[in-house]
This record gives structure tokens, C-alpha cells and sequence, in this order.
């Protein structure tokens, strides 16, 4: 059973009980409707519900979304609950999220412990409350606050909560405290749907519309949810329930709420693999080199509480990580992350040196160097001296092969890939690069880390930029072939923001660098496959010194450091390459634009699992949704496909082939798919 039911005299007990968060479904509806016809019938005088476990509800089970819905529906439940003759008080123990908050809501009281959260965080699945959530929270809080729970998402805290009117009371132990609340009190609480929806507020409406354009370009929910708030004011509240409702089931079933909930559970099911020995006890975290990934991945671990040798090559280096360690323990500092206890206790667990001995018990190393695969031999040789055998080594190389490192070491099974992103204490993608002698212990180990750093760990194999950078340098040639042919960095970017991406492939060069494709470019100038079209577009900006914002110039302008400004002698410079290469070029609309740069994803995408790189469709959607961009909501790189559809897909790059054969070399898998009628999920699940 999912709610088990006690009494104590004339207080009966309720407890919601479906672990591990107590998520809403079918069982769950049908004992609360069955306890609140137990609690009339014992002529009750108050109800308390909690919930087991960690969390109060974490919600309606999104599971339930893939099908119809069930009965009986949470807003009957509710409605049952709130016009019971016998009160109910939630004593909200944990979170109380979604379905949980709106059973929250519809009790007669609320009080919740200190460590409690309460939240409408349904947009975030693609979905509005669909059970009451944009009714009553805005009679309870007011409009303004009502409307930023809904259409963002976030959760209060239970303080904020009990400022914001949600909840009456916070008490460290909520049951004892409902248990205690006079009786003839809690009758005189009107109930949640009988007090007056809040007046219109133009301003307010507006306020939320245009925050919304910025912050969730795109996305329907928020703008539903607002719009439901919004006529639910005029409406009565039984209607404004049924707008709701239509609302909600209308979202539920639509392409953006399966895709987040694809991306939810992904995130989720993205584990350790099964029967791996026990990681290394990481005790303390050894990271060679201070850079911008250094520096970072050494504040991820000393944010956690593990002391850090950080380890450079010279007094110059040394001097350097400390100040990048010192600029991002400020930003801590400035935006309240961190106090100043935390800063001084922060501090004193790093150590900066060029000592190797120092690290000599870390039992996890992270190289974070220079991407230069002598650089990194040198380095894995001091390590290989200075640490014990036990210890795990891993690389934070972008593209260089593990394989080869890990050869040049003493114990190539110690030696993995730990592949952050920028910044590396706040993106959540960790590529765990598995190396053909990568020992399970050592992956294990990997695991363990990205699991204290709050991680999405994505496993990947070795090949010249694992998965995503792959991916992404396929994005990157169809962008510069694109602007060669006939479009802007400019419209490029428009386009690829309007699909969904926060900042398109050029403004992004200029943020990490041109310098850093044209290196990586050079080292694939010995393999690249010579009959391949190259584009020298990027080559040409690297040799004018137009690297990107650091210099003010690159694929935009930035006068004075500022914002970007289009350039159009970079737009010259695809004129005159075309005209030096006899192209003649074409007038790229938005939507051309964005099946070339999409399609062409796909294509290496399909490789990647062909190759056994990634190890499922699921696991290059965690990657390019966590680590570079591409729109959540659109469930990742390969959902997106799928929504597509494989024939789709097969039958544009066929016709793409005309222009150019090599670049547009079907995958074997997506012919695969197509043949056999699969979905690239199901390729990858069987
Ligand atoms: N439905 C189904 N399963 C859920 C769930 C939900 N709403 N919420 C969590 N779970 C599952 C997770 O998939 C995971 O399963 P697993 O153990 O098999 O991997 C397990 O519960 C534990 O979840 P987490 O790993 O996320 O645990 P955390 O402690 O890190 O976080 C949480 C707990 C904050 C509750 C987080 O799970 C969460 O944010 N859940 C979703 C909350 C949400 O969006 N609720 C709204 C649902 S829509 C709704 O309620 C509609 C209503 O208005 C009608």
C-alpha cells in the first residue's frame, strides 16, 4: 500500500509511503480517496498527512505520463480532501513538490519542518500543476510570487514559504505540532478554495511574460501556466480547475514534456555499470596543473570538502593557480556561495606546489594540463614516481588518446579519462573515459568522484574527442561550410538560438578561443581523411589574431571589451575564400540552417554508437544537454532525432550527398534503423 492510515483518539494519521520519494501515482490517489472516506467515517477532528522517508511527495509519477490518465485524478483526491468535514493538516516533513505541494495546498493547514521545500516545479517536466497548483497557490501567496513558483519552477524553503503565506507555521517536528493545533482553530481556517483569487496585475503578467522570453525561450509550459494563472483570476474556481486540468493534460502528452522527462530520467539512470570492485577511498585529490579546467576541477573538489594538492611546474604556475583559485573563491564569496568561514576552511585544504612528493597519498590524480601529448607523458611519469601503485590516474584531455598515455605509464589499468567542462565547478557533464586497459577499480573510482561532485557521469570510449567534442567538431564544420556557402556567423547563431541553444557555435568560439580549435586542427592535419572538404575560413581568423573576446576580436567584434558587434570583414573573408574556391554561394534560410548543423550531429552521433564510444542514445542526450547546450527541452541530440524520425533523417543527408558525398556519409546505424524500423533509442537498447 502506498498510504497507510493509524489513529490516536480523534486524530487520524496518514502517511504517504511509496519510496524513495513517495511520487504520486495510481495506489497512492486511491488511498487517499479511500482515507478520506475512513476519516468521516470515523467522525475524526483533524487529519495529519505526512510522508515517509526523506520527502513529503515528490510529486505526481511522471512514470504514469506515458499513458492516459488514471483514475481516480489528483484534483478529485483533492477536492475530496479539502471539502472533507474532518480538516486535514500536512505536516510536510521533506520536499513537497509538484502533486506533493498540491496536497499540501488543499489541506486546511500546513506546517512543515525547517528542512522542508515546497514547489510547483511541474514546468521543468514540460507540464503545469495539473491539480490545483496555479489555483491555490496564488490564494495563498498573492499573484507575484504565485507566478514565479509556477512559471519557473524553484521551490521555496520553508521559511520562505511560511513568509510568502504557503504554509502557517515551521516547527522542527511538525506532526507533534499539528497533533497540537486547537481544534476550534483549525475550524476556523477557511479552506484554500474558498478565499478570493488575487486582483488582475497587468504589470505583473507582464513582468513574468518578458523575464520568461528571456530566460525560457521556446518553452510552452511557462507561458500555459502563466496564461492559466491568468484567466483562472475571472473564472470560478471550479472552472479554473477544469482550464487547469485541459491544460495540463493537453502539455503532458506534447513533444517538449516527453522530452524533459526523457532527460529527467536519463539523468537519473545515468549510474555506475553494474558489478564494479569498490572504488579507491578518496581521502584527498591530486590535480596537475592551475589553469582555467585545473584551477576549476581543484575548487568542484575542495568545495566538497576534500583537501587538494595542486600541483604546477614552476613558481610561474604556482602563482597562477593561486590566483585562479583565489578569483573563484571570491565569485564564491561575492554571490553568497560561500561565507567566510567556509573560505578560510576552503583554503586550508589546498595545497599549491611543484612538490610531486606532496601527493604522495592522494589516492586520485587529474591531470589537467597543457593538451600536448608530451606535456602529459612528463607529467604521468612524475606521477607514476611520486604516487603509490593503488593510486588511480586519470586525464582531463579533450581529444588526446587515453590509450596512449596510459601506454607510457607503469600500470596502464590504473589510468582513465575524467573529461570535465567549463566551467568545471559548475557544468554538470563528467565523461568517464574508459581506456582499453582501464581497470574496473579505476572506473569505479571515476564514478565515486563524479558522484560527490553532484555529477551527470556519461561513459564514454576513446576516439579523438570522446563523445561530445566529436559530436561538436562535426557541428563546427557544418557551421563554417554553411558560412562559407552563403550565411554569416551572425545568422548561423540567430538560427541555432532560435532552435534553442543559449549562444550559437561562433559566439561560443570567441568565448573559448579560436586558438583551441586551430590546435586541435593541427593535430588532426596528419589523419584527416584527405578527400574531406576543409574549410579554412577559421584557419584565416586564427593567422589575422582574431582569437576570439580575451583580444577583443573574433568571429564578432568586442569594442572596449564589450558586447559583440558584427564584423563584416569576417563576412568578407567568406566572400573571398568562396570566390578563391569557385563556390557559388547560396542563401541559407534559417531552417536550411539548422537541419545542416542538426543533421550533421546526428550523422557523427550515429557513429559514436556504432563505434560502441557511447553506450545508448539516452547517454549522448545527458552529454550534449549537460555539456554543451543543446535545448533540454528537446530531450538531447538523439531524442530530437527521434522526433524527427529515422526515415527523416535517412532521406535528407541522402539528399545532402549531391553536394558533398564525404561529409554526408550515411551512418551505418541510422541505415540500420531505417531498415530494420527502429528508433535510434531502441538501436541503442537492444
Ligand atoms: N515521478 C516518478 N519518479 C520520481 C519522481 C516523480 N515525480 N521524482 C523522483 N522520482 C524517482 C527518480 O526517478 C529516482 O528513481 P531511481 O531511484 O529509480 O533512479 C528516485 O525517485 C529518487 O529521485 P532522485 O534521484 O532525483 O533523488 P533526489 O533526492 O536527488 O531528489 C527530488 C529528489 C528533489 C524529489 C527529485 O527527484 C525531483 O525533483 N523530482 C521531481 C519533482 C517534480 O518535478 N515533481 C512534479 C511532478 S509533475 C506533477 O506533480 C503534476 C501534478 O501537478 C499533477
Amino acid at each position: 500500500m502506498n498510504v497507510t492510515t493509524r489513529s490516536e483518539g480523534l486524530t487520524g494519521f496518514v502517511t504517504l509511503d511509496n519510496p524513495p520519494v513517495n511520487a504520486i501515482g495510481k495506489e497512492m490517489r486511491q488511498g487517499l480517496l479511500d482515507a478520506v472516506a475512513w476519516a468521516e467515517r470515523e467522525n475524526f477532528d483533524r487529519v495529519i498527512v505526512t510522508g515517509a522517508g526523506r520527502a513529503f511527495a515528490a510529486g505526481a509519477d511522471a512514470k504514469e505520463f506515458d499513458g492516459a490518465a488514471l483514475e481516480p485524478y489528483l484534483p478529485d483526491v483533492l477536492d475530496a480532501i479539502e471539502k472533507s468535514f474532518v480538516p486535514w493538516i500536512a505536516a510536510i516533513n521533506g520536499v513537497a513538490l509538484g502533486g506533493g505541494a498540491e496536497i499540501a495546498l488543499a489541506c486546511r493547514m500546513r506546517i512543515a519542518a525547517p528542512q522542508a521545500q515546497i514547489g510547483l516545479p511541474e514546468v521543468t517536466l514540460g507540464v503545469i500543476p495539473g491539480a490545483g497548483g496555479t489555483q491555490r497557490a496564488m490564494r495563498l501567496t498573492g499573484l507575484e510570487t504565485a507566478l514565479d513558483m509556477i512559471a519557473f519552477g524553484r521551490p521555496l524553503r520553508a521559511g520562505a514559504a511560511l513568509k510568502a503565506g504557503l504554509i502557517h507555521a515551521v516547527e522542527d517536528d511538525p506532526m507533534d505540532a499539528a497533533d497540537m493545533v486547537n481544534t476550534e482553530e483549525l475550524q476556523c481556517i477557511v479552506p484554500t478554495w474558498e478565499l478570493p483569487a488575487p486582483d488582475h496585475d497587468a504589470a505583473a503578467f507582464d513582468a513574468i511574460r518578458a523575464r520568461l522570453a528571456q530566460r525560457s525561450p521556446g518553452q510552452i509550459a511557462p507561458l500555459r501556466a502563466v496564461d492559466v494563472v491568468e484567466q483562472g483570476l475571472s473564472l470560478p474556481f471550479d472552472q479554473a480547475m477544469k482550464l487547469e486540468r485541459a491544460t495540463f493534460l493537453d502539455l503532458k502528452g506534447g513533444d517538449q514534456s516527453r522530452a524533459l522527462r526523457h532527460i529527467f530520467f536519463a539523468e537519473r539512470a545515468a549510474k555506475p555499470p553494474k558489478d564494479l570492485p569498490p572504488a579507491s577511498e578518496l581521502t584527498e585529490i591530486a590535480v596537475v596543473g592551475g589553469g582555467t579546467m585545473g584551477a576549476g576541477i581543484a575548487y568542484a573538489c575542495l568545495s566538497i570538502g576534500l583537501p587538494v594538492t595542486l600541483l604546477e611546474s614552476d613558481a610561474e604556475g604556482v602563482e597562477r593557480a593561486q590566483a585562479n583559485i583565489g578569483q573563484l573563491v571570491q565569485t564564491g564569496l561575492d554571490r553568497g556561495r560561500l561565507s567566510d568561514d567556509g573560505a578560510r576552511a576552503l583554503r586550508d585544504r589546498l595545497t599549491v606546489t611543484t612538490d610531486y612528493a606532496k601527493a604522495a597519498n592522494a589516492p586520485l590524480a587529474i591531470e589537467a594540463a597543457f593538451e600536448d601529448m608530451e606535456v602529459k607523458k612528463a607529467i604521468f611519469a612524475q606521477l607514476d614516481a611520486a604516487l603509490s601503485l593503488d593510486a588511480v590516474l586519470a586525464t582531463n584531455t579533450s581529444y588526446l588518446d587515453v590509450d596512449e598515455i596510459a601506454a607510457s605509464t607503469n600500470e596502464p589499468s590504473r589510468v582513465l579519462g575524467l573529461h570535465f567542462f567549463a566551467p568545471a565547478h559548475i557544468m554538470r557533464l563528467l565523461e568517464i573515459v574508459r581506456g582499453a586497459r582501464t581497470s574496473p577499480r579505476a572506473l569505479a573510482t571515476g564514478y565515486a568522484l563524479g558522484k560527490l561532485l553532484k555529477k551527470v557521469p556519461v561513459l564514454a570510449g576513446v576516439c579523438d574527442g570522446f563523445i561530445g567534442n566529436r559530436i561538436y567538431s562535426r557541428y563546427r564544420e557544418a557551421a563554417d561550410t554553411v558560412f562559407m556557402d552563403g550565411s554569416t556567423p551572425w545568422e548561423v547563431d540567430e538560427a541555432m538560438v532560435n532552435f534553442g541553444y543559449a549562444m550559437g557555435p561562433y559566439e561560443v568560439a570567441d568565448l573559448s578561443g579560436l586558438d583551441i580549435g586551430y590546435a586541435a586542427r593541427r593535430r588532426q592535419d596528419a589523419t584527416r581523411d584527405p578527400n574531406r572538404r576543409y574549410i579554412p575560413i577559421a584557419d584565416r581568423m586564427v593567422e589575422l589574431g582574431k582569437l576570439g573576446k580575451k583580444v577583443g576580436a573574433g568571429w564578432y567584434r568586442y569594442p572596449g571589451g564589450g558586447g559583440k558587434v558584427e564584423d563584416p570583414i569576417v563576412a568578407d573573408l567568406a566572400l573571398e575564400e568562396a570566390h578563391f574556391a569557385g563556390i557559388e554561394r547560396t542563401d541559407y534560410t534559417e531552417d536550411q540552417i539548422v537541419e545542416r548543423l542538426v543533421l550533421a550531429m546526428i550523422n557523427e552521433a550515429a557513429d559514436v554508437l556504432a563505434e560502441g564510444i557511447a553506450q545508448s542514445a539516452a547517454d549522448i542526450d545527458l552529454v550534449t544537454v549537460f555539456g554543451y547546450g543543446f535545448p533540454r527541452w528537446r530531450g538531447g541530440l538523439m531524442h530530437y532525432a527521434d522526433t524527427l524520425g529515422v526515415p527523416h533523417i535517412v532521406e535528407r543527408i541522402t539528399a545532402l550527398q549531391a553536394e558533398d558525398p564525404v561529409a554526408w556519409k550515411l551512418s551505418p546505424v541510422l541505415e540500420e534503423c531505417e531498415k530494420r524500423g527502429l528508433s535510434l533509442a531502441e538501436w541503442s537498447t537492444e
